[in-house]
C-alpha cells in the first residue's frame, strides 16, 4: 500500500523519502519514483517533513504512528488505525496531547459512489432508511493473517455503514463458521451494525460485551459443529 501512497503524493508534493526495513520492498519504491530511502523510520523522521503517512503492517501501526507524533509530524496511518482499541487509544491521545492532525486511510469514505449514496441518503431518495448490509468479495490478502478478516477488511465496511447511516452502532452479531472449502481454515463472518435510532422502542438493551462474548460463543459453536461434519464426511 506504501507504494500507493508514495504514487499520488509524488503527483501532488515532493516526496523526501521512504522507509522500509526491507531492502528489496523498499529498493524497487525508491528507485520507481527517484527518492532518498530509508531503513529506519526513525532516521526518515529526522528530515524537515510536512507529514507522514504509515503503512507498515498493521500490528506495528501504534510504535511506528506513536514515533511520528513524538516527533512532530502530522500523519496518516493506514486502516486499521491499530491492531487493538488500547493501541487505537494512545495514537489518539498522543495526537490530541501534542496538538498533531491524525487522519485514517479509510480511502472507502473518498469512493465516489460511496458520496453519491451519501447524498442520496441525506436527501431521502431512498425513502426511510431500514436496513443497510454490505457484503464483500474479494481474494483473501495474505497481510490479514496478522489482525484478521474483520479487522483487516470488515473495517471498511463497518466504516461505510456508520458513514451512511450516521449513528454508533448499538449492537454487535456474528454468524460463523468453517469455510466449505476450507480455505485457510479462515472463519467466515458476517457481521450486522443497528443504528440506535433504528432500535425498537422497548427494546431491552444489553451490555455490549455480553452481546459479542455470545457471537464469539455462537461462532465456535457454529465452527465445533462444521467441524464434525466435516470430520464424519472426510
Ligand atoms: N486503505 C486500504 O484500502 C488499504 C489497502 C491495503 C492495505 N492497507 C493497509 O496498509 C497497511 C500495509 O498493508 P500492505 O498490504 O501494504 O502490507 P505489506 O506487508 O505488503 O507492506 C508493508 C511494508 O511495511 C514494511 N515495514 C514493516 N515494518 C516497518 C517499519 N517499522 N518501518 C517501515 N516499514 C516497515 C514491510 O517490510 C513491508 O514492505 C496495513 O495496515 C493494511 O491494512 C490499506
Amino acid at each position: 500500500m506504501g507504494q500507493n501512497h508514495v504514487r499520488v503524493y509524488s503527483e501532488i508534493a515532493d516526496v523526501v523519502g521512504i522507509a522500509d526495513p526491507d531492502v528489496k520492498a523498499g529498493g524497487v519504491v525508491s528507485n520507481r519514483f527517484n527518492v532518498s530511502y530509508y531503513t529506519d523510520a526513525t532516521h526518515l523522521l529526522k528530515e524537515e517533513l510536512d507529514a507522514v503517512s504509515v503503512c507498515v503492517p498493521t500490528e506495528h501501526h501504534a510504535k511506528v504512528a506513536l514515533d511520528v507524533i513524538r516527533a512532530g509530524i502530522p500523519v496518516l496511518v493506514e486502516k486499521p488505525l491499530a491492531a487493538t482499541v488500547e493501541e487505537a487509544k494512545r495514537i489518539v491521545d498522543a495526537a490530541k496531547k501534542a496538538g498533531i492532525t491524525l487522519a485514517v486511510g479509510h480511502i472507502e469514505r473518498h469512493n465516489p459512489a460511496i458520496a453519491a449514496v451519501k447524498r442520496h441518503v441525506q436527501e431521502g431518495q431512498y425513502g426511510d432508511l431500514v436496513t443497510a448490509a454490505a457484503r464483500r468479495v474479494s481474494s483473501f490478502p495474505g497481510r490479514v493473517r496478522d489482525i484478521g478478516v474483520v479487522m483487516d477488511l470488515g473495517v471498511h465496511e463497518i466504516d461505510v455503514l456508520r458513514y451512511l447511516v450516521g449513528a454508533p452502532v448499538e449492537s454487535v452479531f456474528a454468524l460463523g463458521g468453517l469455510s466449505g472449502v476450507a480455505l485457510d481454515g479462515a472463519y467466515r463472518l458476517r457481521a450486522a451494525a443497528i443504528p440506535r435510532e433504528a432500535g425498537r422502542p422497548g427494546r431491552e438493551k444489553k451490555d455490549i460485551f455480553e452481546r459479542i462474548e455470545q457471537a464469539i460463543d455462537a461462532c465456535e459453536t457454529a465452527a465445533n459443529i462444521l467441524e464434525t461434519i466435516l470430520v464424519k464426511h472426510a
